[in-house]
């Protein structure tokens, strides 16, 4: 199709239709003045197909008669047909041949893959980028032009919200260098990859509602950045339900046009989120929307905007071309040649154990795990994993490794138990699994555990005797463990792993895999540790207090110890850091040195560059990730690591000026190998070539003058040979320690030992 020239056979009415969803998870799929317009199917996939959408679409020619509730029940339960009626069970049959058959031959269930939480914790971009490609594989299949989801990058700022597992991390640097990663894959598998939610839907709570109060300098430096990075890769974005600063994302001018758009250049579409907008269409779609999801969605009022010039055609056009251009790219998906069930499944389920086995966090182990080869486990409780969360991150499948199982072909079936309390005591390893299930449309009450968890770890280490705990945590981010990590001798992270998450698993306890995960956001001892615990909102408002203090930077500032820090994650190796060098090329520094694996077993190791300014001018994070590897290290080898930044990972957002910039001065740098709680150091770097704007000069601040020395000698010359009193301007810069020289001396020009001392000035 030659878009431009079907554009300009539409009518207005046309165009109009082309921006609003024509079903709950499509567009397009009618007949226009310019000819027909194909139909793109979007669908939720950033862990896997999401059944129940399919479902839906499949419901739209019901087999077999099916009523509503016959429906709801074979859903429900799909994958476990012992709970289906016969006449259900015929009718699931007649599902299944649907779709084998409009999946061009594939039977096997759809794959479910790691959240985002689990992807940031490999700290692995290949791993990702493998994992967006076996998606993408996925959406073809289902001939889905749309993956929505990949990736939500939501940063991981408050960890009761229901949906944090999808989101990536606390941290701005790890988040955008993994998300665009999820986007690469998804789109070199001829499928448009979606990135969600923009920007802040950090909470369920109200969350079609809510204000969010977040300040310039948060959103630039800790929600954009991500979003920045994915949206030169994405050819879809979707924008969040909440408002910012008043005014709902979806129709945020600012936020649509001046920096997605202007700013960051971003060529692709952006769709509303399902049901967002309330208003008025019309003007949203002025403000920079361009498709408004579900359908079918009434379009007569963008055609009324268009009349009443509240909407430029010129505007309906420059949308409709890229929604025409996204369908004409994206419609036709299909399944690729030669892809066959096995490679189906082989290729999903390689990806999903890839991906669980490089994140899964290790976070306590006291000499237990791995188990040795005779060893006997117990299982205290569920033996399986919850494989996913709830809501449009859900993914219904047959294909789950239930962990016991697993275990049971690694250490032999027999050596596998239930509920066996004196073979516990007599040495097994109890293994318990704390499941926390989370999901959309509502928060976490709290971060307690099960209660249930609880009593079972506190009557297994009363009744210990020779054996030793494991407990997993399948949970959707931080819990407060309440003392209990002491009674336990391994701890792992799981987060919802996904369908090989059992196998995964089984292979980290059994020593078949190293664990090498690392932490993507902090544990706190307690709930009330952390940032944004005072802001947690009551009512339609949200204000994001603690402003650029997110995860590691708000405990860090507070001097609040966590449980585990932001980057932890231990290993059955021990790694030490050697011969750290730096060097300096152009804007790219590059921070060399060897890390030695001093044990007998291969691991890799994710080391950690955090860049920390000296006297910033600005309150800044003590801590901010620049920079890591993931690399992988022989038993009693050694092994040279090169990590290289660019000069910009330096900089603040600065409110005043309203730009990033970067100070001079000195920044220490330091290496984490264990998260960002304990820290080589790395050395120093001088930067003297920092933005104009804030070189040493008569726009320093009267409080960062008085501080250094040769500034206030040169003051004082200039001072005495003008027959000023000195006392004058220090007496001011008590007053207005945040004027700049500039404004308290109104002629700055006559200060010339200060303008050379500015000049010459070096920060010590
Ligand atoms: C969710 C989105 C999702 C959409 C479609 C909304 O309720 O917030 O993340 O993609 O539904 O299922």
């Amino acid at each position: 199709m030659n878009t431009k020239k079907f554009l300009k056979n539409m009518t207005i009415e046309d165009k109009a239709r082309l921006l609003c969803g024509t079903g709950p998870f499509s567009i397009g799929g009618f007949e226009s003045a310019a000819g027909p317009v194909p139909e793109l199917v979007m669908q939720d996939g950033g862990t896997g197909l999401n059944h129940q959408h399919f479902f839906q679409r499949l419901m739209k020619e019901p087999p077999k008669d099916i009523n509503p509730q016959e429906g709801m029940h074979v859903f429900f339960n799909f994958y476990e047909p012992d709970k289906l009626t016969k006449r259900e069970k015929e009718i699931r049959e007649d599902i299944i041949s649907k779709i084998t058959e409009y999946r061009g031959g594939i039977s096997d269930a759809p794959g479910c893959y790691p959240p985002g939480i689990l992807l940031a914790s490999t700290w692995d971009p290949k791993t990702v980028y493998e994992t967006g490609k076996a998606l993408g594989m996925e959406a073809s299949v289902y001939r889905i032009g749309v993956l929505l989801g990949t990736p939500n990058c939501n940063i991981l700022r408050e960890p009761r919200n229901g949906r944090f597992f999808e989101g990536y991390s606390e941290d701005p640097f790890l988040a955008k260098t993994l998300a665009p990663e999820m986007c690469k894959g998804v789109e070199s598998m001829g499928v448009s990859s979606n990135v969600k939610h923009f920007a802040c839907n950090n909470l369920e709570i109200n969350r079609t509602n809510i204000d969010e109060l977040v300040s310039m300098r948060a959103l630039r430096e800790i929600y954009f950045p991500a979003f920045e990075a994915c949206c030169k890769v994405a050819s879809t974005l979707m924008s969040a339900y909440p408002k910012i600063n008043g005014v709902h994302c979806h129709e945020n001018l600012w936020l649509l046009k001046t920096v997605l758009r202007s700013e960051w250049g971003y060529k692709g579409v952006a769709m509303t989120d399902w049901d967002s907008c309330k208003g008025s269409t019309g003007d949203a779609e002025a403000a920079g929307q361009d498709i408004f999801m579900p359908g079918p969605w009434d379009h007569s009022d963008i055609v009324k905007a268009v009349e009443d010039g509240r909407l430029p055609v010129k505007d309906l056009d420059t949308a409709a071309l890229r929604v025409l251009e996204l369908i004409e790219k994206f419609s036709g998906v299909k399944k690729p040649d030669g892809l066959t069930n096995s490679k189906y499944r082989k290729t999903g389920d390689k990806a999903a154990y890839n991906a669980a086995k490089e994140g899964i966090v290790m976070l306590k182990n006291n000499g237990s795990m791995p188990l040795k080869k005779n060893a006997k486990a117990v299982f205290f409780g569920p033996d399986h994993f919850l494989d996913s969360g709830w809501g449009s991150a859900e993914v219904k499948t047959d294909r789950t490794a239930c962990l016991s199982e697993e275990l049971g072909k690694l250490l032999g079936s027999k050596n596998v138990l239930k509920d066996d309390i004196e073979a516990f005591r007599k040495g097994a390893t109890a293994v318990v699994i704390e499941t926390v299930s989370s999901g959309e449309s509502a928060d976490r009450p709290d971060l307690k555990m099960n209660k249930k968890t609880v009593s079972v770890i506190k009557k297994l280490a009363k009744n210990k005797g020779k054996g030793k705990i494991c407990l997993i945590l399948n949970v959707p981010g931080p819990v407060e463990l309440d003392g209990l990590e002491k009674s336990v001798d391994s701890i792992f992270a799981v987060f919802y792993p996904g369908m090989m998450g059992g196998k995964a698993m089984a292979d980290i306890m059994t020593g078949a895999v190293n664990p090498s995960g690392a932490l993507p956001c902090t544990f706190p001892v307690r709930y009330e540790d952390t940032p944004a615990y005072l802001c947690y909102p009551d009512n339609l408002t949200c204000n994001y207090g603690e402003g650029i203090y997110v995860g590691y930077r708000g405990y860090i500032k507070r001097g609040i110890e966590p449980l585990f820090p932001f980057g932890y994650g231990l290993s059955y190796s021990e790694f030490a850091v050697n011969s750290i060098l730096g060097t300096r090329n152009g804007s790219k520094f590059s921070v060399s040195f060897n890390i030695e694996n001093k044990s007998r077993t291969d691991g890799k190791t994710v080391v950690q560059l955090y860049a920390s300014k000296r006297k910033a001018r600005t309150s800044r994070a003590p801590l901010e990730l620049i920079g890591f590897a993931k690399p992988m290290i022989r038993a009693g080898e050694e092994s040279e690591v090169k990590i290289t930044f660019d000069k910009k990972e330096l900089s603040y957002f600065d409110e005043e000026l309203g730009r990033f910039l970067v100070e001079d001065g000195t920044y220490d740098l330091f290496l984490g190998l264990n998260g960002c709680e304990d820290l080589i150091p790395a050395g120093s770097i001088y930067i003297a070539d920092g933005s104009p704007e804030l070189k040493c000069g008569p726009s320093w601040k009267m409080e960062q003058i008085m501080k250094e020395k040769s500034l206030t000698d040169a003051l004082k010359k200039d001072c005495a040979g003008a027959g000023i009193p000195f006392e004058g301007l220090a007496e001011m810069a008590r007053w207005f320690p945040h004027m700049t020289f500039a404004e308290v001396s109104r002629e700055p020009g006559k200060y010339k030992e200060f303008l050379r001392a500015c000049k010459e000035f070096k920060e010590e």
